[in-house]
Formats: C-alpha cells, sequence, structure tokens
C-alpha cells in the first residue's frame, strides 16, 4: 500500500474500499460539478507569505467555535449516508472527532441515529437539522437532540430542493443498496465493506425511520427530498426553531452577503459560507471566494465559519486569515472513514493539523488566533 501522506490518497483508497455508489454519492457535484471543482481550486490560487527568523516554538492550534473550545478550528462537517462509507461510520466519525478535541456534526440524514451517536460518545456533538414538511417530527428531532446533550444546532438553509447530482441518477443511488445485478456487483467488488455491513444493523436512516409518520419511501433521496423537505422554509422558520432549541445555532448555507445580513439579525450563533460542497447550485461561486465580502458585510455581528474545498491545513489557515473563525471538512473525513475506519478520519484530521502547524510556523505565526491577513501574499 502505498504511504498516506495527504488528503488524496485517503481519497484513493476509499475509491478502492467503498463501493461505486457511496462513494460516488460523497464525491459528486451538481450539473457539471463547477462549484464543487472551485471550491477546490479557488484555494490554490490564494498566495502566502513566506516569513523568516520569528520565533516559532511553542506553536498552538487551539481556538474556540461558537465560544466551544477546539484543538484546532475544523469541525467534522454534517454528512448524509455516512454510515454506508463504512459500517456505523457516524459513530466512529464522532469517537475521532472527540477523542482529537474537534466537534462532530450528526446529519439529519444519517444513518446511525442521534442516540446511537450518544451512546458511544462522552462530551457533547452537534446536530444538523433539516426542516420537514411534518412539524411535529423536526420538533421532535429538536427535542431528541436536546435530550442527547448537542452543544450546537446546525440547521441547514440551502437544500429545501435537492441539487441534480448526475452520478447518483446513474448509479440509482439508494441506502440500503437495492438488490439489483449493479448494485450487487458494487458490493461484491468491496467485499470488506460488506462483511462490516453485515455485522452491523444500522442500514437506514435511523434517525427517520420509526420516527417520522409519513415517510413512504426513504431509498431514493430525490423522491424523499421531493416529498418531504419543506419548500416554502423562510427566516420566519428560523425563529421557532431557534425558540425550541434554545441553545447554540448555526445557520449553514450562506453564500451572499445580502443573505448574511438577514442571518446576523436572526440572533443565530454563526453561519457557515457554504454552497453545500457545490451539491447545490452549479454555477454558484466558491465558498473562499466569497468568505472576504460576508466577513465584511457582518464580522462584527457573528461568527463566520466555511464549509466547501478544504483539503488540506492550508486551506483551513486561509480560510482563517480571510476572516472565518472556524471551517469544516466532509469529504476529507467521509474519504478517510471509507479507507480505513475511525483510524482514517483520525488520520484525515491529523494530516490536516500537520500541514496547518508547519504552513503557520513558516508564516510567522506561532498562534491560530494570531493569524490573520497579514498572511496572505498581494
Ligand atoms: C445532503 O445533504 C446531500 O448533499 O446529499
Amino acid at each position: 500500500m502505498t504511504q498516506i501522506l495527504e488528503i488524496r490518497d485517503l481519497k484513493a483508497l476509499a475509491r478502492r474500499r467503498v463501493p461505486k455508489l457511496f462513494f460516488d454519492y460523497a464525491d459528486s457535484g451538481a450539473w457539471t460539478e463547477g462549484t464543487y471543482r472551485a471550491n477546490e481550486e479557488d484555494f490554490a490560487g490564494i498566495k502566502l507569505r513566506q516569513r523568516v527568523l520569528v520565533d516559532m516554538s511553542d506553536r498552538s492550534l487551539e481556538t474556540t467555535m461558537i465560544g466551544q473550545k477546539v484543538s484546532m478550528p475544523v469541525a467534522l462537517a454534517p454528512t448524509g449516508l455516512t454510515g454506508m462509507q463504512h459500517a456505523d461510520g457516524e459513530m466512529l466519525a464522532a469517537q475521532a472527532a472527540e477523542a482529537f478535541g474537534v466537534p462532530f456534526t450528526l446529519s439529519t440524514m444519517s444513518i446511525c441515529s442521534i442516540e446511537d451517536v450518544a451512546s458511544v460518545t462522552t462530551k457533547p456533538f452537534w446536530f444538523q437539522l433539516y426542516v420537514m414538511r411534518e412539524r411535529e417530527f423536526v420538533l421532535d428531532l429538536i427535542d431528541r437532540a436536546k435530550a442527547a446533550k448537542c452543544s450546537a444546532l446546525v440547521m441547514t438553509l440551502d437544500l429545501q430542493i435537492l441539487g441534480q447530482r448526475h452520478k447518483d441518477l446513474r448509479n440509482g443511488l439508494s441506502a440500503p443498496p437495492r438488490l439489483t445485478p449493479k448494485h450487487l456487483w458494487m458490493m461484491a467488488t468491496r467485499p470488506g465493506w460488506c462483511m462490516k455491513m453485515l455485522g452491523t444493523n444500522r442500514r437506514t436512516f435511523r434517525n427517520i425511520v420509526g420516527h417520522a409518520k409519513s415517510v413512504a419511501d426513504l431509498s431514493s433521496l430525490q423522491a424523499w427530498t421531493n416529498e418531504q423537505f419543506d419548500p416554502q422554509l423562510s427566516w420566519k422558520d428560523v425563529e421557532w426553531i431557534k425558540e425550541r432549541w434554545g441553545g447554540p445555532l448555526i445557520l449553514k448555507g450562506i453564500l451572499d452577503p445580502e443573505d448574511a445580513k438577514m442571518a446576523a439579525k436572526t440572533g443565530a450563533d454563526a453561519i457557515i459560507v457554504s454552497n453545500h460542497g457545490g451539491r447545490q447550485l452549479d454555477g454558484a461561486h466558491s465558498s473562499i471566494s466569497m468568505l472576504p465580502r460576508i466577513v465584511e458585510a457582518v464580522g462584527d455581528q457573528i461568527e463566520v465559519h466555511l464549509d466547501g474545498g478544504i483539503r488540506s491545513g492550508q486551506d483551513v489557515l486561509k480560510a482563517i486569515a480571510l476572516g472565518a473563525k472556524g471551517t469544516y471538512i466532509g469529504r476529507p473525513f467521509l474519504y478517510g472513514l471509507g479507507a480505513l475506519g475511525k483510524e482514517g478520519v483520525t488520520l484525515a484530521l491529523d494530516i490536516i493539523r500537520k500541514e496547518m502547524d508547519t504552513t503557520m510556523a513558516l508564516c510567522g505565526k506561532r498562534r491560530i488566533t494570531e493569524v490573520g491577513r497579514d498572511i496572505i501574499a498581494e
């Protein structure tokens, strides 16, 4: 096996170990995938200032996100179907994040439930909320997250309808996979994945099954989103959700300064500059290119976080330099999980930590809390 030195190596290994329909689900973007690519590529265009002969001993990446201590400003993003990248994926990723000292965010569309994750962790994790038409179910989800002592609610704003991802349609994505010859082949060629999956009974959307009344067909994400997600969601809904939840609230999916101003008015604790990893509005700007404008618009009123395109510790550092207080990784930890399970998630975090630490030192800084625009080259 080749040495694993960067996130790209984990991606290559995950591609060999995870059935194609689930690897592709994580890897895909909407339509042309132009925004997905821009998220990654625009980081490369930002150049760093090399500084020399400054004390670089005793460095620290420790900081806070929404007032909560983090060992580095990198949370695990909410990602759907994580338990299909690897058996019990959400539980393993949450444990890896906890040991590393960074937040884990559980998606509403997860395989393992809120209660599953709570049963294997000792510190609070974060919960991501999708708002469904069935309000009772939403209220119940919020209450379940409270009961599990989740320490932040991440409300996603940019997925009332699902962006079209061609690969998912071509693969006939469903969870669990249908037993068609095509899916059987995709699984048969990944025996390690199958063995582990046979060893767990967590193979469907456990936050939803047995909790939502009107769920008819969960197998197709597209059909289910069309049927269940509320297309009339509005800023008014943020109010009652905030009130019902009563704890730290993070609004995810802001890409426009005008929306950022609206979000700041809600009294939420943070916003996440995000285009859903390029999975929703293809043709939108990259997250990192919009970050400075959003920080300028609301940075003095609300904490600004960023997700989308982060593939290295350098990318995290660039986002922090441009005004983000924290960042999220989705695909990098999923690749780690698919490649090597819990150890792979830890490895992904460790790769990012080392890259961030070395880069920070070579830019002449010793503390992440001192990193600002002055490390960015003109
Ligand atoms: C769900 O959040 C997805 O992007 O598939």
